[in-house]
């Protein structure tokens, strides 16, 4: 592939006299994946399928990585590529739409896996219903495929984890969240955005962006939630932003419609696009840098204005670097935060109950 980048020979732009920003060399480590066992949602296509690219690539392999994505075909051709690589893989199983599928997949890789150092959720996607369409269980799509099935796959994933840490390396979750938690949500939740039935609101920004930015909101705040006690197991949670990357997820897909061939370029530099290895770059910087040992509830963001990375040292998830360091006002605020991870508890429960 002519744009196979990796580690420093991504564009990247940084000063290494100012504190903020770490060099290349920290960025792109990817020590920590050595001879570990990896979690990976959403490997088959996107930012996914460039991670995995990655990891055929890095000296430092994984022994084994175990995926989880929806389609059984695509599943075996990420496999295929990893295990000519030399790195062993298991499949599973499950349309993260569906908490039905991602508890019964959930049960399976507990029962299955009795190791896993690093779980990177990146599976999700920027629907573009112009409406409010419910998924089977009566919730908002966008709730369940990007955030509430994160939810589940912390919970039943986290003893497993803390099992697998080690006094020299502890355990890894790294989330795969979004600049738009800020750049369109403005770091506010509305919850009621994120209510089960037909009658909450879903107020458009572009087709789909607002609801979809909502629910990448709502991972940040869970994630800050939950980080204290995850990392009482000595499991760690951190999230990214991969920057503007267009890949297959149907917003994208949308936009490369829309916009004629002749102005692809014009449109691709406006938004600092990037290629899908080089969006890749956050994601796994929270799983392989040697940096990232015993830091939690932290936000990995190398820019999204510019195709170019800025290497800044991940910051507490409240903030913002790309917007000049501002706060999102709900991650930032523990009474809310504490709204959000009860009522996610209250929706976990009734769905773990529905389908014991
Ligand atoms: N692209 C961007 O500019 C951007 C920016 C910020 C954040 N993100 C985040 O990056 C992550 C990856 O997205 P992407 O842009 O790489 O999109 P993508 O090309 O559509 O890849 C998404 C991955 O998630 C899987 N997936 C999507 N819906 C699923 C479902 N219902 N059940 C199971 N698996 C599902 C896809 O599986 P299939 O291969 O079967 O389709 C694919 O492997 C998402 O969390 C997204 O929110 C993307």
């Amino acid at each position: 592939m002519a744009d196979v980048k990796h580690g420093s020979e991504m564009p990247h732009r940084t000063d290494p006299r100012d504190p903020k920003f770490m060099s290349a060399e920290a960025a792109y480590d990817l020590s920590n994946l050595s001879n570990k066992v990896l979690l990976f949602t959403g490997p088959t296509s996107g930012l996914g399928s460039g991670c995995m690219e990655q990891l055929t690539l890095t000296d430092f392999k994984p022994a084994k990585v175990i995926l989880v994505g929806r389609s059984a075909s695509k599943l075996a051709d990420t496999s295929k590529m990893l295990e000519s690589a030399g790195i062993l893989t298991s499949t599973y199983i499950a349309d993260v739409e569906k908490p039905k599928a991602v508890i019964q997949c959930c049960k399976q890789i507990v029962a299955d896996e009795p190791v896993i150092h690093i779980a990177a959720l990146n599976a999700g996607a920027w629907l573009t219903d112009k409406t409010r369409v419910m998924q089977e269980d009566g919730y908002e799509r966008h709730y369940c495929t990007n955030f509430l099935q994160m939810c589940l796959f912390i919970d039943y994933l986290a003893p497993t984890l803390s099992a697998s840490a080690t006094p020299s390396s502890r355990s890894r979750i790294a989330v795969m969240g979004s600049f738009t938690s800020f750049g369109m949500a403005k770091g506010n939740l509305a919850f009621e955005h994120l209510q089960k039935g037909q009658d909450g609101p879903y107020y458009l920004m572009q087709e789909g962006g607002y609801p979809y930015a909502q629910t990448k909101l709502a991972q940040h705040v869970y994630c800050k939630q939950v980080a204290p006690s995850l990392a009482a197991m000595n499991v760690d949670i951190n999230v990214a932003c991969p920057g503007s990357v267009p890949s297959n997820t149907p917003g994208w897909l949308n936009i490369k419609r829309k916009v004629p061939n002749c102005m692809w370029g014009c449109v691709w530099s406006m938004v600092g696009a990037r290629y899908l290895n080089e969006g890749a770059a956050t994601i796994m910087h929270l799983c392989g840098a040697a940096s990232m040992e015993g830091k939690s509830g932290k936000y990995a963001d190398f820019g999204y204005q510019h195709r170019y990375h800025r290497l800044t040292i991940p910051v507490d998830l409240e903030f913002y670097p790309s917007n000049k360091g501002k706060v999102a006002p709900t991650t930032a605020n523990p009474a809310l935060r504490d709204k959000l991870y009860a009522e996610t508890a209250d929706a976990m429960s009734a769905l773990k109950a529905k389908y014991a």
